[in-house]
C-alpha cells in the first residue's frame, strides 16, 4: 500500500459540499510525469532541452548538478532556498536565450527525451473531460516543452486543461527572445497562483499561444483536488477561494527523511512513482 492517510481522505468525502463542483490543480514534472522512466531517471521539462548548442547544454547540466541537490534538500532554510531557486532560475533561462533555442529544438528534445506519463495518466485526463472537471497544470518548468509533450504523447486534445508555467517569446523565425511575465520556480507558485491559461487549444482543436486570464475557467470551483510532488506546490491553490482542499503529496526520493513532513503536509502521500488511481477514485467519488 503505497498510499497513505487513507481514512482521513475517505472523512473529507464524506463531507457532502465536496461532492460539488471540484477542480484539479495539478504540478507538472514528477507529479503527472515519472520520476523514473524505463530504468533511467526521467528528464523534466528544463532537463530534457537540447538546445542546439551542446556548450550550453552542459552549462545548463552543470547548474542542476548544483543547484537539484539544494532544491531537494531538507536542511536549507526556506529563505535562503527561496533566493537559491531565483537564481538557478535565472541563470537557465538566462542561458536558453543566450545560447539561442528555436521552436524545432522543442519539437525534436521531447522526441528524444526520457519522459513518461505518471501510470493512470490516461484514465485521469479522460474522467476529468468526460465529467467537465478543469485541470490546471500548474509548473516551474517551461509551458511550451509541457504544450509539445502533451501535443507528441497524447492521442486526443484535452479542452479542459489550462498550462500555467514559464512561457517562451519567440520571434518570426521562431528564435527565442525571452520569457514572458514573471518567473515561476518551484517555491513561488503562490504568487501566481492568480494566473489562470488560456486554452491549449482553440476550438478547432489548434495550439493556442500565451497564458492569460482564464478565471472564467475555474469559477464556482469550489473544491479543489491539489497534485505535487513538492512542498511549494502547496501554495498553487493559494488564490483559489476553495471551500475543500484535498492535497496528494508523490513522494519520490529522499524518502526517509521527507516522509513525515509529507505526511504532515499532504492528506495522502502516493511513493515511489505509485499511479494516479487515488485521483481518480477521488473522481469517481465526487461525480
Ligand atoms: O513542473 P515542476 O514545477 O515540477 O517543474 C520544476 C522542476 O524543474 C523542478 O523540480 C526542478 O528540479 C526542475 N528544473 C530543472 N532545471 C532547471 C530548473 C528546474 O530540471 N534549470
Ligand atoms: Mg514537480
Amino acid at each position: 500500500m503505497n498510499w497513505l492517510r487513507r481514512r482521513q481522505l475517505l472523512e473529507q468525502l464524506e463531507c457532502h459540499r465536496c461532492r460539488l463542483l471540484p477542480q484539479v490543480i495539478a504540478d507538472f514534472d514528477m507529479t503527472l510525469t515519472k520520476y523514473m522512466v524505463e530504468g533511467r531517471r526521467g528528464q523534466s521539462t528544463h532537463a530534457l532541452l537540447s538546445q542546439g548548442s551542446t556548450d550550453y547544454d552542459r552549462k545548463r547540466q552543470e547548474l542542476f548538478d548544483i543547484y537539484y541537490p539544494m532544491e531537494i534538500s531538507p536542511n536549507i532554510p526556506v529563505e535562503e532556498k527561496t533566493k537559491l531557486m531565483e537564481t538557478w532560475w535565472g541563470k537557465s533561462h538566462g542561458l536558453l536565450v543566450e545560447g539561442g533555442l528555436n521552436i524545432e529544438n522543442i519539437r525534436q528534445s521531447v522526441e528524444k527525451g526520457t519522459v513518461g506519463f505518471r501510470e493512470g495518466i490516461a484514465d485521469l485526463f479522460e474522467i476529468l473531460d468526460g465529467e467537465g472537471v478543469p485541470l490546471l497544470i500548474f509548473s516551474a518548468g517551461l509551458a511550451d516543452i509541457i504544450e509539445e509533450i502533451l501535443r507528441q504523447k497524447l492521442h486526443r486534445t484535452f479542452p479542459n486543461i489550462r498550462v500555467v508555467s514559464n512561457r517562451m517569446n519567440f520571434d518570426k523565425d521562431g528564435n527565442l527572445t525571452g520569457f514572458i511575465g514573471k518567473t515561476i520556480h518551484v517555491l513561488n507558485k503562490n504568487e501566481h497562483a492568480l494566473e489562470m491559461a488560456a486554452p491549449l487549444h482553440d476550438e478547432e482543436g489548434h495550439s493556442v499561444g500565451s497564458n492569460g486570464n482564464g478565471s472564467s475557467f475555474i469559477k464556482g470551483r469550489k473544491n479543489v483536488i491539489l497534485l505535487g510532488d513538492h512542498l511549494g506546490d502547496l501554495g498553487m491553490s493559494d488564490g483559489v477561494a476553495y471551500d475543500n482542499r484535498i492535497s496528494v503529496g508523490f513522494l519520490n526520493e529522499n524518502v526517509e527523511n521527507w516522509l513525515d513532513t509529507y505526511r504532515r503536509a499532504f492528506d495522502i502521500v502516493v511513493l515511489n512513482d505509485g499511479t494516479l488511481d487515488c485521483v481518480v477514485e477521488l473522481i469517481q467519488e465526487l461525480r
